[in-house]
């Protein structure tokens, strides 16, 4: 099949990991990983977690690169593309599907940001006492169409950008500010490390208790895995395939992960010695991340000053990361059904809009999108986290090292023998064997649960 659109490609080096590391930072670190890892027991938790982002999360990543920069495609495409005829693209339509699914969920929080940057803005933070501001936070939840509002203002300033196309949108925005996200979580770092009564949240982020290792931990550090570092759904099949020839894609997945891993440790290294110190739960769910931090804020030099950067930063990291996802819907309809970009955004922002309304409006007490303490936002962040994500992740090593084979793999990792890559063999083994089965292990316990 071919495709006549003259295909966008990333200017940089540093342009490519930017905008990789783009899309992999965002809430995922900063509140779903303090939030899955509170609700899982800790630093076993996290143990896991790391195992996962370095035995999967490195494979996984240069799996996808490959597929996208060897078929010029978008997640669909490549599939076709590839093994022309044959039922993979099922993994690509997979991948669009998820990628709704997550922005449409993911749009709420997002949403959030904006309503926390105009709370610090007007200093509503200032004073009050825990009791005061979680109370807010449920507040604010109630007013479901509220929510909405900001939900609709973020999908809409992420269509924005992905309709300005990728070089100019993602690049950009994302060199600059990501190192700033970094700046302004070590200043948090100290400060919530220094507040009394800190050195227990430190112990229960870093102190495994291996009996807390379950079934359960296991598929929640996984899919927290892939989410975080956006894999499984082709978001990095589609990047991949703006990276140029002569790039390197091993060295660029393994700063990607380095980068990621990062900020959602020092994202847990912020949150939990506050939390203990404060007195918010672990478990507290929602409001850990979104309660904590004001509460730092309150305790701080310039408090109002850090916090309204904070929120800044906070939106711009969850925007890079919605730009991906938009990215790849986009990329899927253009290419596939050639519709202009412009009118490809549009729908999809359109369709994202109307079903991430349910999970905002999900959120309410006594609303009719939930039952029992389950939710549809709840229930479209497990859908797509611990199955989709890993569904996804599962065919597209199996894909890679059953499918396109050893010898296309290292062609491409080494950009056609230039470039040596000594990690290649065990990589591939990794691909091939470990992977799959490890995925498959982990879902299937799931599943049993
Ligand atoms: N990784 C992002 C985060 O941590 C979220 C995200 C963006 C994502 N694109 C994705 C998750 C694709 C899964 C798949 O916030």
């Amino acid at each position: 099949m071919e495709i006549n659109n003259k295909r966008d490609s990333f200017g940089s080096k540093i342009g490519i990991i930017s905008a990789a590391a783009g899309s992999a930072i965002g809430l995922g670190n900063i509140y779903r990983f303090p939030c899955e890892l509170g609700d899982n027991g800790g630093a076993a938790f996290l143990l896991v977690y790391l195992a996962v982002v370095i035995l999967l999360g490195i494979p996984v990543m240069l799996s996808e690169f490959v597929i996208g920069r060897r078929s010029q495609s978008n997640t669909v495409g490549a599939f076709q593309k590839l093994v022309p005829k044959s039922g993979w693209s099922i993994v690509g339509y997979m991948g669009v599907l998820c990628g709704f699914l997550i922005f449409s969920f993911y749009s709420t929080v997002s949403g959030w940001t904006l309503e926390y940057i105009l709370k610090a803005i007007t200093n509503s933070f200032r004073g009050k006492d825990l009791a005061t501001i979680e109370q807010e936070f449920i507040d604010f939840h109630n007013m479901g169409w509220r929510n909405v509002l900001w939900q609709a203002a973020f999908i809409f300033l992420t269509g924005y950008v992905v309709f300005k196309g990728v070089k100019d949108g993602i690049e950009k925005y994302a060199k600059i500010l990501m190192p700033l996200l970094f700046v302004i979580l070590i200043i948090l770092g100290i400060r919530s490390i220094t507040l009394p009564g800190a050195k227990e949240g430190l112990v229960f982020l870093f102190k495994p208790d291996f009996s807390k290792i379950t079934g359960d931990v296991l598929v929640g550090a996984l899919g927290q895995g892939f989410f975080s570092l956006s894999l499984g759904m082709g978001v990095l099949i589609t990047y991949g395939s703006y990276i140029k020839k002569n790039d390197n894609l091993t060295s660029t997945a393994f700063s990607v992960v380095f980068a990621d891993t990062l900020i959602a440790l020092l994202a847990g290294i912020v949150i939990f010695p506050a939390a203990f110190s404060f007195g918010v739960k672990p478990t507290a769910g929602m409001g850990l991340v979104f309660n904590t931090i004001p509460m730092i804020f309150n305790q701080m030099h310039s408090g109002y000053f850090f916090c309204v950067i904070f929120f800044v930063l906070l939106a711009i990291a969850a925007l890079t990361s919605t730009i991906s996802l938009l990215e790849v819907v986009v990329a899927f309809i253009t290419e596939q059904h050639h519709i202009k970009r412009e009118w490809a955004t549009v729908i999809a922002c359109c369709i994202t809009l109307l079903v991430g309304t349910f999970a905002s409006l999900s959120l309410m007490e006594n609303s009719p999108f939930a039952k029992d303490g389950y939710t549809v936002f709840g229930m479209m962040d497990f859908l797509s986290s611990n199955i989709l994500l890993p569904l996804g992740g599962l065919l597209i090593v199996i894909f890679t090292g059953w499918k396109l084979g050893k010898s296309q793999f290292f062609d491409e990792v080494t950009n056609g023998g230039a470039l040596k890559s000594p990690l290649k063999a065990i990589i591939f083994f990794i691909i091939r064997y470990l992977a799959p089965l490890a995925i498959l292990v982990v879902f299937i316990s799931g599943l049993i649960n």
